[in-house]
């Protein structure tokens, strides 16, 4: 196939939506036009706190391909949670690839032949979400739902033929080109690399660095980065097992977003949290601004929430917005200013709301 696609071309859309991943979304635009020009391409284990931006990433490149022409017809894609291949009944990851066989039908159309749909099963991209919830062992305990999916998907990966059944017929399909995008939070994960990091256990400690924040906060901060330290090992410790990790040739680690990235969430993404307060005012003929001061203020604040990652935005808005929303002022400008975004902040900590 004559293809001009080239990965800068899909890092350039992704990172509409994703901020502050940079690293991941190079990764993944590489392993997705390997696999559209039918070249090996990479499974990928994305690895990042809760709230950094795993599913958004999966979910951009979902639409990604399925609103540019010319790529819709290449790109059968399922995303699904991990937990659902814990109980499928069929076994096997059977379940895969039955949405798979869905998808290409609609892609397809009715009328289209069984080999044209063998051939989209088979040159199908599968995102898994949750995949740290598969543990094949919690605290020592073995945990047979993990076991049963992670054995699922392995079958799916390991390249052979796996049959399925779908419209009353059974399919035999080579599983060997169908690209793999799992990802998770793995959260006690983080939390023994970073012991193991800090007690210089086979590495050298960490020492802490002094860092002054966009807001003039001045504070110490390790400076821990998981990809510096992650090892397959790690992940084998945390319940997965060897074969499962190792079918994955890649393990894409996303940073942990900072004041920058989360002020840049707060606004500019289609669909961002200000943007659809703003539709929100409209409404009412109101003209929402933030200055950036404001802004600065937020995102500072959503930032020392540190396990919710960019989910704190979230709640550090509603806090300043809820009043204005329920009641918002007579049709004109208003704007978010530093003061209301403190007070806000400041009735949360007096525990005031
Ligand atoms: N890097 C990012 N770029 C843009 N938006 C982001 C980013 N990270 C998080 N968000 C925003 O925060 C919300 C939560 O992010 P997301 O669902 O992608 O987190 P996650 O990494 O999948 O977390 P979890 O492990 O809890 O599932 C999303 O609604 C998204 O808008
Ligand atoms: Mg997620």
């Amino acid at each position: 196939m004559a293809f001009s696609l080239r990965p800068k071309d899909v890092f350039d859309e992704l990172r509409k939506t994703v901020v502050g991943q940079d690293d991941a979304i190079r990764e993944i635009s590489v392993a997705l036009v390997k696999h559209l020009v039918g070249h090996p391409a990479p499974n990928l284990l994305l690895v990042g706190n809760s709230g950094s931006g795993k599913t958004t990433l999966m979910r951009s490149v979902e639409q990604f391909l399925s609103r540019t022409p010319g790529l819709r017809e290449y790109a059968n894609v399922v995303r699904l949670n991990a937990n659902v291949l814990a109980e499928e009944r069929q076994g096997y990851g059977k379940v895969v690839l039955g949405r798979l066989y869905a998808n290409a039908k609609k892609m397809l159309g009715a009328n289209a032949s069984r080999d044209d749909l063998v051939r989209a099963v088979e040159r199908g991209i599968v995102f898994i979400d949750e995949v740290d919830k598969i543990r094949a062992d919690v605290r020592g305990e073995p945990n047979v739902r993990g076991i049963v999916a992670q054995e699922a998907l392995l079958t799916l990966m390991e390249n052979e033929n796996v049959d399925f059944e779908a419209d009353g017929d059974t399919f035999l399909i080579n599983s060997a080109h169908v690209l793999f995008v799992a990802a998770g939070a793995f959260e006690e994960l983080y939390e023994s690399v970073l012991r193991r990091a800090t007690l210089g256990q086979d590495v050298t400690p960490m020492k802490p660095v002094v860092v002054v924040s966009a807001s003039g906060e001045v504070r110490e901060e390790l400076p821990f980065h998981l990809a510096d330290y992650l090892k397959y090992d790690d992940l084998f410790r945390y319940g997965m097992t060897p074969q499962f990790v190792s079918r994955f040739e890649a393990i894409v680690v996303l940073n942990d977003l900072g004041e920058g990235d989360l002020a840049r969430i707060f606004v500019e993404p289609e669909g961002s949290i200000f943007r659809t307060s703003r539709e929100y005012f409209r409404r009412f003929g109101i003209d929402l601004q933030i200055t950036r001061n404001a802004l600065i203020a937020i995102a500072w604040d959503a930032s020392r929430q540190k396990r919710l990652g960019a989910r704190a935005l979230r709640e550090t808005f509603r806090r300043v917005i809820r009043g204005l929303e329920f009641e918002p002022a007579a049709a004109g400008v208003l704007t978010i200013d530093e003061d209301m975004v403190k007070r806000a902040i400041a009735a949360r900590e007096s525990g005031t709301r």
